[in-house]
């Protein structure tokens, strides 16, 4: 008989269920990527009858009558036990992280084993210590093969074809080195400020909200070496071990002007919105190639991108006077995937001037411009219990180890809301602002 599932939203009266979880699990189900029989309970404090759940999310026909509630977790296992058997059944942590180890603890108590998987949104932790010490609550209950740390930029179709762009194109494979590489870059813009996340963002801050996470992960999906398969330990194993390697040399931290009068921060506020940070990578590949990230919010625009910059020709030939710009290839993560890669051509009808011209790939030309929402696609694995794009205990560690000496580290300076600020670094920037309408309708 085919196994059935359930996913569980736990704080399914929340932000996230409205805004992503609900959402992403009807278009599940619309795209006939959901199991039939797959039932969806939402759980938390507050109470709804089964009808008033549903029709919080205007639930179309079709999937409404997937949809149940009960409240809280006490009496939840037979509650799911009078819908059917279920042989897998997927918890959604919408949690505050401070509960995560409380409402493990409370999933086992009420009996649910080897059938459950546990799904955690970031921060996994505040620190390296605060990690370790969540990591062990949490196996207390559960095992680590159960549990789903999700980094939603792994989901991203941009960010899981950085791995088909470097492994399944061997004209990239011979540059992939410090040998023709000049240096990394990355970017994450929101142009927004803190919103209504205020309280939350100024107890993280940018490192720790998009740095240590997101970034680092694209960074080691960039510069790990090849995986034996893709076997989710077997890409695990490979982006630790770059990790492992990588060092912060310094961390330049920059706050917006007026983030004081935004609601739910404190007064006198040191969080840093916006930080630009340099790191190596101390292995044989990357020696001496840095690598340079930037990420804030209220920036003069919004975009996540990756640059990197080859070396440059030696001074003989078109590059006599040392003005042919070096290839580049840019990763457009976000908003409009695509890929950019700047060469060098010849002008026409000039005598060997040289130009710089973008040949793109841009994904609403090549494939169907519907691509699915990075929630859809956790939640299937996790259902699948594809663990692929889910982060492992080790790697959040080693992670947080990383950035352990430059978190709230330094002065924080300011910088006028929705401006970039003025590099620190004596360091020749991409000039990112000639790409993300690359791939602008
Ligand atoms: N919202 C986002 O866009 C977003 C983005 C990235 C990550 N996340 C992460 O996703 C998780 C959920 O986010 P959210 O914005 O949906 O959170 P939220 O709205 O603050 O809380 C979700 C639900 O959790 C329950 N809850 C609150 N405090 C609780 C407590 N002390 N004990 C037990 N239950 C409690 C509440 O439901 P009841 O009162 O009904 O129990 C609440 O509706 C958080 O870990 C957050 O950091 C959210």
């Amino acid at each position: 008989m085919a196994e059935r599932k359930a996913i569980v939203i736990l704080g399914a009266s929340g932000d996230l269920a409205k805004r992503k979880l609900v959402p992403a699990l009807n278009a599940l189900n619309q795209n006939k990527r959901l199991d039939p029989d797959t039932i969806i309970v939402g759980s938390g404090r507050t109470f709804f009858s089964d009808q008033a759940f549903r029709n919080r999310f205007n639930a179309p026909e079709g999937f409404r009558e997937l949809l149940y509630y009960h409240q809280g977790i006490q009496g939840l296992k037979q509650f799911i036990e009078e819908k059917g058997a279920f042989s897998r059944i997927v918890f959604f942590c919408a949690l505050p992280p401070s509960t995560y180890g409380q409402t493990a603890q409370e999933l086992r108590a009420e009996g649910f084993g080897k059938e459950a998987a546990l799904i955690i949104e970031k921060p996994f932790g505040y620190d390296r210590a605060s990690a370790q010490v969540l990591n062990t609550e949490l196996t207390k209950y559960f095992n680590e093969t159960q549990i789903f740390r999700i980094d939603h930029y792994l989901a991203k179709e941009a960010v899981q074809n950085i791995l088909v762009f470097r492994f399944a194109n061997p004209v990239f494979t011979p540059v992939w080195n410090s040998e023709c590489i000049e240096s990394i870059q990355i970017n994450a813009f929101e142009s927004e400020g803190v919103a209504d996340r205020g309280a939350y963002f100024d107890s993280a801050g940018i490192v720790r909200d998009m740095i240590q996470n997101h970034l680092i992960q694209l960074l080691c999906l960039l510069t790990m070496d090849v995986p034996v398969s893709l076997n989710a330990e077997e890409i695990q194993k490979k982006k630790i071990s770059v990790l492992k390697t990588m060092q912060v040399l310094s961390c330049n931290r920059f706050q917006y002007q007026g983030y004081h009068d935004e609601k739910g921060v404190a007064p006198g506020s040191t969080t840093e919105t916006f930080a630009e940070l340099k790191l190596v990578i101390n292995n044989p590949r990357w020696k001496g190639v840095p690598v340079y990230i930037r990420a804030g919010k209220a920036m003069n625009r919004k975009g996540t991108e990756i640059g990197i910059r080859l070396k440059p020709l030696p001074n003989l030939l078109f590059n006599e006077k040392g003005a042919v710009q070096p290839n580049k290839i840019v990763f457009l993560i976000q908003p409009m995937p695509g890929i950019v890669l700047d060469v060098a051509t010849k002008i026409p009808g000039k005598h060997y001037q040289i130009a710089q011209t973008p040949m793109k790939f841009c994904y609403r030309d090549s494939f169907d411009s519907n691509i699915p929402e990075a929630y859809q696609k956790l939640l299937e694995d996790a259902l699948n219990n594809d663990r692929t794009l889910f982060v492992s205990a080790k790697e959040a560690e080693a992670s947080w180890e990383l950035f352990g000496p430059v978190l709230d580290a330094g002065k924080v300076e300011g910088y006028e809301k929705f401006a970039l600020p003025f590099t620190r670094f004596s360091f020749d920037w991409i000039d990112f602002e000639r790409y993300p309408g690359a791939c602008s309708k």
